[in-house]
Protein backbone atom coordinates (compact mmCIF):
# COMPACT_ATOMS: atom_id res chain seq x y z
CA UNK A 1 0.00 0.00 0.00
CA UNK A 2 1.32 3.60 -0.85
CA UNK A 3 2.33 5.03 2.19
CA UNK A 4 0.82 8.75 1.00
CA UNK A 5 -2.52 6.76 0.46
CA UNK A 6 -3.16 6.41 4.32
CA UNK A 7 -4.39 9.47 6.26
CA UNK A 8 -1.24 10.34 8.01
CA UNK A 9 0.25 10.10 4.80
CA UNK A 10 -1.83 12.76 3.01
CA UNK A 11 -1.57 14.84 6.15
CA UNK A 12 2.55 14.62 5.65
CA UNK A 13 2.06 15.63 2.13
CA UNK A 14 0.04 18.41 2.71
CA UNK A 15 2.58 19.68 5.31
CA UNK A 16 5.21 19.30 2.95
CA UNK A 17 4.07 21.44 0.24
CA UNK A 18 2.94 24.03 2.56
CA UNK A 19 6.33 24.04 3.59
CA UNK A 20 7.92 24.48 -0.23
CA UNK A 21 5.47 26.76 -0.71
CA UNK A 22 6.33 28.59 1.91
CA UNK A 23 10.23 28.22 1.19
CA UNK A 24 9.31 29.18 -2.18
CA UNK A 25 7.41 32.87 -1.26
CA UNK A 26 10.31 33.29 1.24
CA UNK A 27 13.11 33.20 -1.17
CA UNK A 28 10.67 35.05 -4.09
CA UNK A 29 10.09 38.02 -1.53
CA UNK A 30 14.43 37.60 -0.83
CA UNK A 31 15.29 37.95 -4.30
CA UNK A 32 12.88 40.42 -4.54
CA UNK A 33 14.45 42.73 -1.99
CA UNK A 34 18.02 42.13 -2.78
CA UNK A 35 16.71 43.07 -6.45
CA UNK A 36 14.81 46.46 -5.01
CA UNK A 37 17.65 47.45 -3.28
CA UNK A 38 20.69 46.94 -5.88
CA UNK A 39 18.08 48.84 -8.24
CA UNK A 40 18.18 51.67 -5.20
CA UNK A 41 22.09 51.47 -5.03
CA UNK A 42 22.26 51.71 -8.86
CA UNK A 43 20.03 54.77 -8.88
CA UNK A 44 22.09 56.47 -5.60
CA UNK A 45 25.36 55.83 -7.48
CA UNK A 46 24.32 56.74 -11.39
CA UNK A 47 22.77 60.44 -9.49
CA UNK A 48 24.88 61.18 -6.12
CA UNK A 49 23.24 63.54 -4.29
CA UNK A 50 26.37 64.97 -3.64
CA UNK A 51 27.21 68.31 -5.89
CA UNK A 52 30.71 69.47 -7.07
CA UNK A 53 28.98 73.51 -6.69
CA UNK A 54 30.88 75.73 -4.71
CA UNK A 55 29.23 76.98 -1.09
CA UNK A 56 26.60 79.43 -1.77
CA UNK A 57 28.20 81.68 0.95
CA UNK A 58 31.79 81.90 1.60
CA UNK A 59 34.12 84.26 3.21
CA UNK A 60 36.66 86.33 0.94
CA UNK A 61 40.61 85.90 1.15
CA UNK A 62 40.71 89.66 1.92
CA UNK A 63 39.65 91.28 5.49
CA UNK A 64 38.03 94.71 5.44
CA UNK A 65 41.54 96.29 6.09
CA UNK A 66 42.56 94.98 2.83
CA UNK A 67 40.00 96.68 0.92
CA UNK A 68 39.94 100.51 3.23
CA UNK A 69 43.40 100.01 3.54
CA UNK A 70 45.16 101.52 0.26
CA UNK A 71 43.24 104.64 1.32
CA UNK A 72 44.13 105.95 -1.78
CA UNK A 73 41.55 106.29 -3.82
CA UNK A 74 37.74 107.18 -3.64
CA UNK A 75 36.81 104.15 -4.60
CA UNK A 76 38.46 101.05 -3.70
CA UNK A 77 37.82 97.22 -5.16
CA UNK A 78 39.24 93.71 -4.62
CA UNK A 79 38.25 90.70 -6.82
CA UNK A 80 37.48 87.42 -5.70
CA UNK A 81 38.13 86.21 -8.77
CA UNK A 82 37.57 82.11 -8.06
CA UNK A 83 34.15 82.98 -6.31
CA UNK A 84 33.02 85.36 -9.31
CA UNK A 85 32.82 88.21 -6.60
CA UNK A 86 34.36 91.82 -6.43
CA UNK A 87 33.97 93.89 -3.62
CA UNK A 88 33.41 97.78 -3.87
CA UNK A 89 34.04 100.51 -1.09
CA UNK A 90 32.57 104.22 -2.60
CA UNK A 91 31.50 106.75 -0.03
CA UNK A 92 28.35 105.60 0.65
CA UNK A 93 29.78 101.97 1.63
CA UNK A 94 29.95 98.51 0.32
CA UNK A 95 28.61 96.54 -2.31
CA UNK A 96 29.40 92.97 -4.10
CA UNK A 97 29.10 92.41 -7.66
CA UNK A 98 28.51 89.02 -8.46
CA UNK A 99 30.90 88.60 -11.78
CA UNK A 100 28.77 86.65 -13.85
CA UNK A 101 28.34 89.00 -17.30
CA UNK A 102 24.62 88.60 -18.15
CA UNK A 103 25.34 88.21 -21.78
CA UNK A 104 26.63 84.10 -21.28
CA UNK A 105 27.71 83.79 -18.15
CA UNK A 106 31.39 84.34 -18.38
CA UNK A 107 33.64 86.36 -15.66
CA UNK A 108 34.17 89.80 -16.55
CA UNK A 109 37.63 91.35 -15.96
CA UNK A 110 37.96 94.60 -13.92
CA UNK A 111 39.45 97.93 -16.04
CA UNK A 112 40.42 101.15 -14.64
CA UNK A 113 38.70 102.79 -17.77
CA UNK A 114 35.52 100.99 -19.29
CA UNK A 115 36.09 102.89 -22.13
CA UNK A 116 39.41 101.80 -23.01
CA UNK A 117 39.81 99.38 -26.03
CA UNK A 118 38.40 99.65 -29.59
CA UNK A 119 35.14 99.51 -30.30
CA UNK A 120 33.88 100.87 -27.21
CA UNK A 121 31.36 103.34 -28.65
CA UNK A 122 30.05 104.97 -25.66
CA UNK A 123 31.57 108.35 -25.37
CA UNK A 124 33.81 109.24 -22.06
CA UNK A 125 31.09 112.44 -21.46
CA UNK A 126 28.10 109.65 -21.71
CA UNK A 127 30.50 107.38 -19.11
CA UNK A 128 30.78 110.35 -16.93
CA UNK A 129 27.38 111.55 -16.56
CA UNK A 130 27.13 108.00 -14.94
CA UNK A 131 29.61 108.04 -12.96
CA UNK A 132 28.47 111.69 -11.96
CA UNK A 133 25.02 110.00 -10.87
CA UNK A 134 26.88 108.45 -8.01
CA UNK A 135 26.98 112.24 -6.58
CA UNK A 136 30.70 112.58 -7.91
CA UNK A 137 31.51 109.24 -5.18
CA UNK A 138 33.73 107.47 -8.08
CA UNK A 139 36.39 109.42 -9.83
CA UNK A 140 38.02 107.25 -11.68
CA UNK A 141 36.08 105.42 -14.77
CA UNK A 142 36.45 101.98 -13.54
CA UNK A 143 34.62 98.75 -14.33
CA UNK A 144 34.49 95.76 -16.05
CA UNK A 145 35.17 94.24 -19.58
CA UNK A 146 33.55 90.69 -20.72
CA UNK A 147 36.85 88.93 -22.50
CA UNK A 148 33.64 86.54 -24.40
CA UNK A 149 32.21 89.42 -26.57
CA UNK A 150 32.87 92.52 -25.39
CA UNK A 151 30.30 93.48 -22.75
CA UNK A 152 31.08 96.98 -20.80
CA UNK A 153 29.55 97.40 -17.49
CA UNK A 154 30.52 100.59 -15.14
CA UNK A 155 31.32 99.96 -11.38
CA UNK A 156 28.09 100.10 -10.41
CA UNK A 157 27.51 96.84 -12.86
CA UNK A 158 25.52 98.58 -15.57
CA UNK A 159 26.10 97.50 -18.62
CA UNK A 160 26.60 100.21 -21.35
CA UNK A 161 27.91 98.59 -24.54
CA UNK A 162 28.24 94.80 -26.06
CA UNK A 163 25.69 91.75 -26.02
CA UNK A 164 24.97 91.74 -22.35
CA UNK A 165 21.21 92.64 -22.04
CA UNK A 166 21.19 93.94 -18.17
CA UNK A 167 23.13 94.23 -15.70
CA UNK A 168 25.42 92.45 -13.02
CA UNK A 169 23.71 90.97 -9.93
CA UNK A 170 24.55 92.03 -6.51
CA UNK A 171 25.11 89.51 -4.01
CA UNK A 172 24.77 89.73 0.44
CA UNK A 173 27.79 90.78 2.07
CA UNK A 174 28.79 90.96 5.40
CA UNK A 175 31.39 90.95 7.46
CA UNK A 176 32.16 88.31 9.76
CA UNK A 177 34.19 88.26 13.24
CA UNK A 178 37.59 87.91 11.58
CA UNK A 179 37.14 90.61 9.40
CA UNK A 180 36.65 88.70 6.23
CA UNK A 181 33.87 89.32 4.36
CA UNK A 182 31.52 86.83 4.08
CA UNK A 183 29.37 86.92 0.99
CA UNK A 184 26.19 84.60 0.21
CA UNK A 185 25.37 84.28 -3.43
CA UNK A 186 22.13 82.78 -2.55
CA UNK A 187 21.23 85.94 -1.67
CA UNK A 188 20.94 88.77 -4.20
CA UNK A 189 20.12 92.70 -2.85
CA UNK A 190 20.36 94.16 -6.23
CA UNK A 191 18.72 92.36 -9.58
CA UNK A 192 17.69 95.09 -12.59
CA UNK A 193 15.67 94.30 -15.48
CA UNK A 194 17.34 95.61 -18.58
CA UNK A 195 17.67 99.17 -19.30
CA UNK A 196 17.84 100.27 -15.56
CA UNK A 197 20.39 102.21 -14.90
CA UNK A 198 19.63 103.40 -12.14
CA UNK A 199 22.70 103.68 -9.82
CA UNK A 200 21.12 100.69 -6.76
CA UNK A 201 21.76 102.58 -3.40
CA UNK A 202 22.07 99.12 -1.29
CA UNK A 203 25.37 99.38 0.85
CA UNK A 204 26.93 97.84 3.80
CA UNK A 205 27.81 100.23 6.09
CA UNK A 206 30.79 99.04 7.76
CA UNK A 207 31.01 100.92 10.83
CA UNK A 208 27.71 99.84 11.96
CA UNK A 209 27.57 96.30 10.09
CA UNK A 210 24.32 96.60 8.61
CA UNK A 211 23.05 97.23 5.63
CA UNK A 212 20.53 99.81 4.88
CA UNK A 213 18.25 97.32 3.25
CA UNK A 214 17.48 99.25 -0.05
CA UNK A 215 17.47 96.18 -2.09
CA UNK A 216 15.98 95.83 -6.06
CA UNK A 217 14.58 93.62 -7.61
CA UNK A 218 14.25 90.80 -5.17
S1 LIG B 1 29.42 86.36 -22.16
FE1 LIG B 1 29.97 88.38 -21.70
S2 LIG B 1 29.66 89.43 -23.52
FE2 LIG B 1 29.09 87.42 -24.00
Amino acid sequence: MNPYDTRTGKLHARVETTRRQFLLLVGALGALGATLLGGIELLKFMFPGATLEAPRQFKTGFTVDDLTGTGTLKVNVISDTANRVTVVLDTAGVYAVYLVCTHLGCTPNYVSDVTSGSGVTNSAATVAEHYAAEGGAIATRNGWACPCHGSRYYIDSTNFYGPAPRPMDWLDIQVGPDKHFVVNRAALTVYRQAGDTAVPTWRLDLKTGKNNGATIGV
